[in-house]
């Protein structure tokens, strides 16, 4: 038994979707959740940066005493897996691998689409997470207006489901049966999403996937709190001011994110990857 908090990173706010499915699956749990609102969004920077920034906030979060690290960004995610499992005593959870096993364990006919920030699908990290099964078919879509669009709060206008058509009309026409949702913003468009697929295909998303991988492995590790822990949550932004974060977390996600405290990450320094060839040493 282990009553300390788990600490949930994410970019900005989006990684609250997976927050908020570990309060429900794990209502004993306490966490400290951090955004990286001094370098959101993550989706259209250069993968090296987001690495950098991904570390310096994880430091912040060993440093607070966390018993375990949940990569709550799809974009860190594919950046830093493998640094931060090497770089940490304490587990890593991330939100690639329980999404790939779930829409494997969900496609029927082995065609399966995956969508997410620029950064996600230009580092292939999902492709080559799924590509290890040579019966798999994998087209993939970056959205990086549907970010802007949660951020903005809309979610179901026809602007929406015109930029949905944009993007997923390839990946339906392709036959997939079964859809990831790589990025933490994209349940809020889920209606458009599964409007444009259509019934017959199943969407998979990061949040209820990464938090069942959670209790697995706290479970594994005989890490669970006590049956007499009472949860708290404490919600950390690195950007300025905690107003921006509050507000569009409180927007997103119904009135549950109150107290924002700033923090500030220490400053890393990781050897300089631009121009670096061998991509293969970036992937998790
Ligand atoms: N959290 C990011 C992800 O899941 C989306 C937002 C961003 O671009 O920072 O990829």
């Amino acid at each position: 038994m282990n009553d300390a908090p788990i600490g949930i990173f994410d970019s900005g706010v989006g990684g609250l979707t997976v927050a908020r499915a570990i309060r429900a699956q794990l209502p004993r749990e306490s966490f400290v959740y951090v955004g990286d609102t001094a370098h959101s969004p993550y989706g259209s920077k250069p993968i090296a940066d987001v690495r950098r920034y991904s570390l310096e906030v994880l430091d912040t979060l060993v440093d607070q005493g966390v018993k375990m690290l949940v990569i709550a960004c799809n974009t860190a995610s594919a950046a830093m897996l493998r640094d931060a499992r090497e770089r940490y005593e304490v587990p890593v959870v991330e939100v690639i691998g329980p999404a790939v096993r779930r829409a494997v364990s969900t496609t029927r006919n082995g065609r399966i689409g995956v969508i997410g920030t620029v950064g996600t699908i230009g580092s292939r990290a999902y492709q080559d997470m799924f590509e290890v099964d040579e019966r798999l078919e994998v087209f993939t879509a970056a959205c990086p207006r549907f970010v802007e669009f949660v951020e903005a709060g809309i979610t179901g206008t026809p602007e929406v489901l015109a930029t949905a058509e944009d993007y997923l009309a390839p990946l339906r026409d392709a036959g997939v049966d079964t859809l990831v949702l790589g990025c933490t913003h994209y349940p809020f468009l889920r209606g458009a999403i599964s409007y444009v697929m259509g019934d017959g295909v199943s969407l998979v998303s990061s949040d209820d996937e990464t938090a069942a991988d959670v209790y697995r492995q706290l479970v594994r590790r005989d890490q669970l709190a006590s049956s007499t822990a009472v949860a708290s949550y404490t919600y950390e932004a690195t950007g300025a001011s905690a107003d921006e974060f509050t507000v569009l977390a409180n927007r997103l996600m119904g009135h549950e994110v109150r107290d924002v405290q700033l923090v500030q990450t220490g400053v890393i320094t990781l050897p300089d990857l631009s121009g670096f060839e061998d991509v293969d040493a970036l992937r998790p």
